[in-house]
């Protein structure tokens, strides 16, 4: 296994955290682990060449280091309560209140698809037949472009569908010869895919700002002061009473945000 040196460890956790918010200097075994073989494959002998190439900004080989030290592990219907929340308080809240009938959902880092997918699901069953009288748009962000390509493919392995309600795997998947699921196009269409470094400024769309934000289960890569920053960011991203939707093993120190706790990862501002 290649060892790192203390100073190529050093540059390589202020790179990463400077670049792309994420901690890893309590990963040093890990990286070691990880990026050894990688290492290898390339031909070379030291950490220092590799982090001259990722500082030249090569995205392939910063895209392999983000893969390798954290995870796109995600699947549809994932932390349902988020989903059933969804469908309970804020369509029917929205719907009641809005008057332009504009509702705006961006999911940032959104892996491969999973996600977004199953807020268009949540959203095509709440309103039914009087969806077409809805301008929702589903904004999907992630830092990979090897998440965001299979995202677009839109075809998933029996496995990653496993919790979706049933009715809604009748309704917005069909099944392959080769035994995967393909999204529908009805569902497929609703959601728009760009790369995204959530260390930088945030995409608002052109008029109007976000109803609700999912961001979860990437934070927990991040240092405090990371989090915080970004988290003050999603809430100015949102509408006054739009929702923050954060992964359940993650926090949001209500001393430094201004939104307001509704209940387990689910914040307003
Ligand atoms: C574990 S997945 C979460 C997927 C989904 N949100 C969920 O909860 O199932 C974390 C994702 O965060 C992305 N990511 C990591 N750092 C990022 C950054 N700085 N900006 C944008 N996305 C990032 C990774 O590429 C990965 O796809």
């Amino acid at each position: 296994m290649i060892q790192i040196t203390d100073k190529e460890f050093t540059e390589l956790v202020e790179f990463m955290h400077k670049n792309y918010g994420i901690n890893l200097i309590n990963k040093r075994q890990l990286i070691e682990g990880r990026m050894s073989n990688v290492l290898d494959k390339m031909g070379m002998k030291s950490f220092s060449d590799y982090i001259t190439l990722i500082k030249r900004g090569n995205n392939e080989h910063i895209e392999t280091l983000i893969n390798r030290l954290t995870t796109n592990h995600t699947f549809f219907y994932r932390e349902d309560n988020h989903y059933k929340f969804l469908k309970e308080v804020v369509l029917p809240e929205h719907e009641s209140k809005s008057v332009t009938r504009n509702f705006n959902i961006w999911s940032a880092a959104c892996s491969s698809g999973e996600e977004p997918y199953t807020i268009a699901m949540a959203i095509d069953d709440y309103f039914g037949a009087k969806k077409s009288l809805w301008n929702t748009r589903i904004l999907a962000t992630d830092i990979s472009q090897n998440v965001l390509n299979k995202a677009k493919e839109a075809i998933y392995q029996e496995e990653s569908i496993k919790g979706l309600p049933p009715t809604w795997k009748t309704k917005y998947l069909k099944k392959l010869d080769n035994g995967k699921y393909e999204i529908i196009p009805q569902i497929k269409n609703e959601v728009q895919f760009k790369t995204f470094n959530l260390m930088e400024p945030i995409p608002t769309l052109q008029i109007n700002k976000y109803n609700l934000i999912f961001c979860r289960n990437v934070m927990i890569y991040f240092d405090v002061n990371t989090k915080n920053d970004l988290i003050n960011r999603l809430y100015d991203a949102l509408v006054p009473g739009g929702y923050l939707f954060i992964g359940h093993s993650e926090t949001v120190q209500r001393e430094k945000s201004k939104f307001n706790y509704i209940c387990p990862a689910i914040y307003r501002k």
